[in-house]
């Protein structure tokens, strides 16, 4: 919880009614405020500008803003869409409706309000009942979306380290990279952000009266509650990691990288 403290000899002002951006909080409550929009604002227009220009794949490795692979073949290329807009949609779909990623953003970019105890622009609220926020209702189906796509990312992930899965025998049985361990990396704290979901979370147990009723869904709910503590830390890392995984990889298909595996020094 944020620590606010006022001038000293002053009453609290009511925030709404005071005027936006208006407080008295002598702490520097705008540097969060500043970083969160500055972070969420280049990772966002890096994932827009990735998606609007391929190169999603190189040698065995796939970007998550690409996959699956055999959607984009078969679906977005016959009709001419953008490659990535799949991903993409169900990227902002998710993190757009997530708890953490709503509290960012409305203070981000809406300063709704920008900080605890700082005037926001309005002096009601009206909850998400209205349109567009009662999309934010829809968070447990996007998670369900999101986690079938994990399973594809964890696919293509077990592709980069077996390329001939995908039939690529060209890069080896068993192919051990740097892009091999960023892609492992950007699935595993994907996969952290998803298992600290609120929704998942109130699915496993959330929703049970006697816990010591149900042992096994006690203890998938007390794993979920672990994610969940540090779920604002997965949800950046989670963030930074797919767009620099898809760096990574775009960097290798302009030949900026060389492609490389370790495997034959480890089996050494
Ligand atoms: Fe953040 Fe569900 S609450 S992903």
């Amino acid at each position: 919880m944020t620590n606010v403290r006022n001038a000293p000899g002053t009453q609290p002002l009511t925030p709404g009614k005071a005027g936006i951006g208006v407080t008295q909080r002598q702490d520097a409550w705008w540097a969060s405020w500043l970083g969160t929009a500055g972070g969420l604002g280049l990772l966002g227009l890096y994932a827009f500008f990735s998606a609007e220009m391929g190169l999603g794949k190189w040698g065995p490795y796939l970007s998550p803003f690409y996959s699956p692979e055999c959607l984009q073949l078969h679906f977005l290329a016959k009709y001419h869409l953008p490659i990535a807009v799949i991903p993409l949609a169900s990227i902002i779909a998710f993190r757009g409706t997530c708890y953490y990623y709503r509290k960012a953003y409305y203070r981000a970019f809406f300063a709704d309000p920008a900080g605890c105890a700082v005037g926001e622009a309005r002096n009601e609220y009206a909850g998400e009942t209205k349109w567009p926020w009662l999309v934010q209702n829809f968070h447990r189906y996007f998670m369900y979306l999101a986690t079938l796509c994990l399973i594809v990312l964890w696919w293509d992930t077990l592709c980069a380290f077996f390329p001939g899965l995908q039939g690529h025998p060209e890069y080896g049985k068993f192919n051990f990279g740097l892009g091999s361990i960023v892609m492992l990396l950007d699935v595993v704290l994907l996969t952290g952000y998803t298992l600290g979901c609120h929704s998942l979370r109130h699915l496993i147990g959330g929703k049970n009266d006697c816990m010591s009723c149900a042992p096994s869904r006690y203890a998938g709910w007390k794993s979920a509650t672990k994610f969940n503590e540090k779920h604002m830390q997965w949800a950046w890392a989670s963030l930074f990691f797919v767009c620099f995984t898809d760096l990574y990889i775009r960097l290798g298909g302009l030949g900026i990288v060389q492609l490389e595996s370790w495997t034959k020094w480890v089996m050494k």
